[in-house]
C-alpha cells in the first residue's frame, strides 16, 4: 500500500501546499494541532504566544485521504531570548556568571519540534522556510537505525513513520545546517569557540588546527514526536464535578481550587516569571490536552496514592530566569535546594505513591527538571512517552527514578545528569538523548548508595559533547562525592567511598552513541560494585584529532577508591561485553588502544 505513495503520486498531489496555513486534522487515524499565536522571533514571545519555528514547517498525512495536514512546529532557543539575566522580566539584569550556556545563544542555535497523535502509518512532510531545496543526500535522520523510508520531491522531504505503540521520536538534520563545536585550545582548560558573532563570547576570527572538534550538532534542530493516541483512562472527564478547566491566559487559582483534576484544553496559558502552578492539596491529576501550551512549573501538595500528569501538551519553563527561586523573588539563586523544578512534590511519611506521567513535552527547564521530597522510599514513577526539549541551561537534568520506577519511550535534551540511577529496582528503556556539556548521560554517583536491580536498555545518543575533561564526560558515570559543604572533595579524591554500601545487579545494554562520543565510563565508585554488566555498546567514534586526545575526554577510568580510613572498595563481576568502537570490537588486548578503557587492576573486570 505504501508503495503507491512511494511512486510519487501522492507527492505530486501536494507539492503546491502552502506552509502558513492552519489546516489540522482530528480523526481516529491522526490528530495534529496549531497555534494561531505563533511568533517567529529571537526575542521573548508575548505571554499568550508560542514560539514558532523560523525554519521548518511540518505537515502530516495519514493513509486514508492522502491529504497533508499542518502540525505546528514549535521552537525553543537558548535563554528564551532573555539573555543571561538574574531578575525576572528585567532584560538589563544581565550577568557574566555561568548559566551553562557558552556559545549556543551567540551562534543562534534553535530547537524546533512537532508532535502529533497517530494510530496508523503516516508520512511527515518537512518544508524548509528558507527556500533550501532538500535533496536525497542532504539530510540524515537520527537515530540512524530507525531506517525510515524517505522520499524527496519539490525540495521537500517526506518521511514515512510506521505506526508503533511505542511511538517514534527522531531528529531530522540537514548537511547545510550543522555546527562544529571546537574547543579553543588542546588542553583541558578551554571551552568552545565560535566564529559566528564577533560581539559574542568565545569569538575567534577563524578556526585553526589547535582547536579540536568536540562535536557536531544541527544549528537548528528539528525533532518529530509521533505518539499513539492517549488511552481513555488517561483523559479526564471534563464535565465531572471535581474538575477545574483552566481559562486560557494568566493562570490563577490553582493554589486555592478544591478540584481534584485540573485540565488545560488546547490554548496558551502562563503563570508569569514570578509565579508557578503551586497546586492546592486537592489536586492530584493534571491533564495537558494535545494543543495546550502551559508556561509554568508544577508543585504537587496532594497526599493521594496516585498522582497523574497526562496529555500531549507542553509544560514550558521559558518565562523563568536560570535557577529561578520562588523563595527569592523568582530571581536567579545559585543554590541547589530551593530553585523551581518543572515537577516537584512532597511525599507524606509512609505513603506509597505512584506518579503516572504520559505524554507531556517539557520545554526549557530552568534547573533540575524533577525532584520529589519527603518520604520517597515508596514513591515510584511510571513515565511513558515523555519529552524534554530546550535543555540549554546548565543543570537541566533528566527525571529522578525513585524506587520501582519505570521510564520508557523518552526523548531528552539535557545539559546535566540525564538518566539518574540513585534508587533500586528501576527500569529505563528506549530513550533518545541529545546531550549538552555537563555530566555523563547515565549517572549513579555523587554519593555512596545502596542500589540494586537496575536495567537500562535501548539508549540512543544522537548527539553528545563535552567541552572539557572537567565536565564529567561519559556515557556511564559514577561521579565522585558531591558535597558542597566540603569544597575540598574534588573530582579525583579517591578516599571518599563508603565500603559498607554497594551497587549490584545492574545491566546497561543496547546503547548506541552516534558521532563523536565521550568515554564509555568514568566510575569513581563510592561503594562496592557487584555484578555490573555493560552489554552491546556501540560508539561511532572518539575524537580523532590529536588535540582532542590531549584533552583526555575519551578516556574511561575506574580507579581504586577507599574510605577515609584507607579501606578499599571491591569490584566483582564487572563485565563489559560486545563493546564496539566504529567497526572494531574491544577485547582485553585492545581495551586501552581501541576502547580507551583503564581500570584498577585489582578489580574483577571481564572484557568479552
Ligand atoms: C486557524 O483556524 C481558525 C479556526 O479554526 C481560524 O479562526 C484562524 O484564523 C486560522 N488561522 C490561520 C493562521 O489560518
Ligand atoms: C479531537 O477529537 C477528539 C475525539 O473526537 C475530541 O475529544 C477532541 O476534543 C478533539 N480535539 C480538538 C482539538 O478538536
Ligand atoms: C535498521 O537497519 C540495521 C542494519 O540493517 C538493523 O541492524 C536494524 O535493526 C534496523 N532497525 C530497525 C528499527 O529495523
Ligand atoms: C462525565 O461526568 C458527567 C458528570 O459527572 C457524567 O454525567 C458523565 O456520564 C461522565 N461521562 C463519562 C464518559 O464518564
Ligand atoms: C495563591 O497564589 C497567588 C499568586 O498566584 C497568591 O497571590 C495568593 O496569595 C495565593 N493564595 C494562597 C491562599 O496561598
Ligand atoms: C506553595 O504552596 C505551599 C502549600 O500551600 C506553601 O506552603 C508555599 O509557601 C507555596 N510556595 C510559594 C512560593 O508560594
Ligand atoms: C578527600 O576526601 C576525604 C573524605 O571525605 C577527606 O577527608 C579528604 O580531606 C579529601 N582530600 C582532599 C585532598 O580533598
Ligand atoms: C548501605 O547499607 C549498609 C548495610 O545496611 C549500611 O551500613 C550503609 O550505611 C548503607 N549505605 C547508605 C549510603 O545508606
Ligand atoms: C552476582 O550474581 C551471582 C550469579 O548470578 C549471584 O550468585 C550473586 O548473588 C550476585 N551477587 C550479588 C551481590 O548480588
Ligand atoms: C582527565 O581527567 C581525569 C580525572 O577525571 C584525569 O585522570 C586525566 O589525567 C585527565 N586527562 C587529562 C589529559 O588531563
Ligand atoms: C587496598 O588495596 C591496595 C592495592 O590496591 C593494597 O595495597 C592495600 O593493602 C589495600 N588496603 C587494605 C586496607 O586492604
Amino acid at each position: 500500500m505504501w508503495g503507491i505513495l512511494n511512486t510519487g503520486i501522492l507527492l505530486a498531489g501536494i507539492a503546491g501546499a502552502t506552509s502558513n496555513s492552519n489546516n489540522t486534522v482530528n480523526n481516529s487515524k491522526l490528530q495534529t494541532w496549531w497555534h494561531d499565536s505563533g511568533e517567529i522571533t529571537r526575542s521573548p514571545v508575548q505571554p499568550s504566544s508560542v514560539r514558532q519555528s523560523h525554519l521548518y514547517s511540518i505537515q502530516v498525512s495519514n493513509s486514508v485521504d492522502q491529504t497533508y495536514y499542518d502540525s505546528f512546529a514549535y521552537q525553543t532557543i537558548p535563554r528564551n531570548g532573555q539573555g543571561n539575566i538574574l531578575i525576572p522580566n528585567d532584560l538589563t539584569s544581565t550577568t557574566t556568571a555561568s548559566d551553562g550556556i557558552t556559545i549556543e545563544a551567540a551562534i543562534g542555535m534553535t530547537m524546533s519540534w512537532t508532535s502529533f497523535l497517530y494510530s496508523a502509518d503516516v508520512w511527515v512532510k518537512v518544508h524548509r522556510l528558507d527556500g533550501f531545496g532538500i535533496e536525497s543526500d542532504t539530510f540524515v535522520i537520527r537515530p540512524t537505525t530507525l531506517n525510515l523510508t524517505t522520499s524527496v520531491a519539490g525540495g521537500d522531504l517526506f518521511i514515512q513513520v510506521p505506526y508503533s505503540e511505542r511511538g517514534s521520536k527522531f531528529s531530522v538534520e540537514f548537511n547545510d545546517n550543522l555546527f562544529d563545536f571546537r574547543d579553543g585550545c588542546s588542553n583541558p582548560t578551554c571551552s568552545y569557540v565560535q566564529d559566528t558573532s564577533a560581539s559574542g563570547p568565545y569569538y575567534v576570527d577563524e578556526y585553526d588546527d589547535s582547536m579540536p572538534l568536540m562535536g557536531v550538532e544541527p544549528l537548528d534542530s528539528l525533532l518529530i514526536f509521533a505518539s499513539p493516541f492517549e488511552d481513555e483512562s488517561l483523559i479526564p472527564n471534563e464535565t465531572s464535578d471535581d474538575v477545574l478547566v483552566v481559562p486560557e491566559g494568566r493562570i490563577s487559582g490553582l493554589n486555592t481550587t478544591e478540584a481534584r483534576i485540573v485540565i488545560f484544553k488546547p490554548g496558551v496559558y502562563y503563570a508569569t516569571a514570578t509565579d508557578y502552578l503551586n497546586l492546592s492539596s486537592t489536586v492530584d491529576w493534571l491533564y495537558f490536552a494535545p494543543g495546550s501550551y502551559v508556561k509554568g512549573a508544577v508543585e504537587f501538595h496532594t497526599n493521594s496514592a496516585l498522582i497523574q500528569a497526562t496529555g500531549h501538551g507542553v509544560l514550558s519553563g521559558e518565562q523563568y530566569v536560570y535557577q529561578a527561586d520562588p523563595t527569592y523573588g523568582f530571581q536567579n539563586h545559585n543554590v541547589d535546594a530551593s530553585p523551581l523544578r518543572m515537577w516537584k512534590g512532597t511525599v507524606p511519611n509512609g505513603q506509597k505513591t505512584t506518579w503516572v506521567v504520559n505524554g507531556p513535552t517539557v520545554n526549557s527547564p530552568p534547573f533540575n527538571s524533577m525532584d520529589f521530597y519527603g518520604d520517597t522510599s515508596a514513591f515510584s514513577v511510571a513515565c511513558t512517552d515523555y519529552k524534554q526539549v530546550g535543555g540549554y541551561f546548565g543543570q537541566t537534568d533528566g527525571m529522578q527514578a525513585y524506587p520501582g520506577s519505570v521510564f520508557q519511550d523518552i526523548f531528552y535534551h539535557t545539559n546535566d545528569d540525564t538518566i539518574k540511577l540513585y534508587h533500586s529496582d528501576v527500569t529505563v528503556s528506549n530513550v533518545v538523548v541529545q546531550k549538552g556539556s555537563t555530566a555523563p548521560i547515565i549517572q549513579f554517583g555523587w554519593a555512596a548508595r545502596n542500589i540494586s536491580d537496575i536495567r537500562v536498555s535501548d539508549i540512543n545518543i544522537i548527539h553528545s559533547r563535552w567541552n572539557s575533561n572537567g565536565s564529567n564526560p561519559g556515557i556511564i558515570g559514577s561521579n565522585n562525592l558531591y558535597d558542597p559543604s566540603t569544597a575540598s572533595t574534588s573530582a579525583t579524591n579517591t578516599s571518599t567511598a563508603d565500603t559498607y554500601s554497594s551497587a549490584s545487579n545492574i545491566v546497561f545494554s543496547n546503547i548506541r552513541s552516534e558521532g563523536i562520543s565521550g568515554p564509555l565510563m568514568r566510575i569513581y565508585a563510592l561503594e562496592n560494585l557487584h555484578n555490573i554488566t555493560v552489554s552491546n555498546v556501540w560508539v561511532e567514534e572518539f575524537g580523532s584529532c590529536d588535540g582532542y586526545e590531549n584533552i583526555g575526554i575519551s578516556e574511561s577510568f575506574m580507579p581504586a577508591m577507599t574510605d577515609g580510613n584507607g579501606n578499599n572498595i571491591t569490584v566483582e563481576g564487572f563485565i563489559i561485553e560486545d563493546f564496539m568502537v566504529g567497526d572494531k570490537k574491544v577485547t582485553l588486548d585492545t581495551a586501552s588502544t581501541v576502547g580507551n578503557l583503564y581500570w584498577n587492576p585489582d578489580f574483577d573486570v571481564t572484557i568479552q
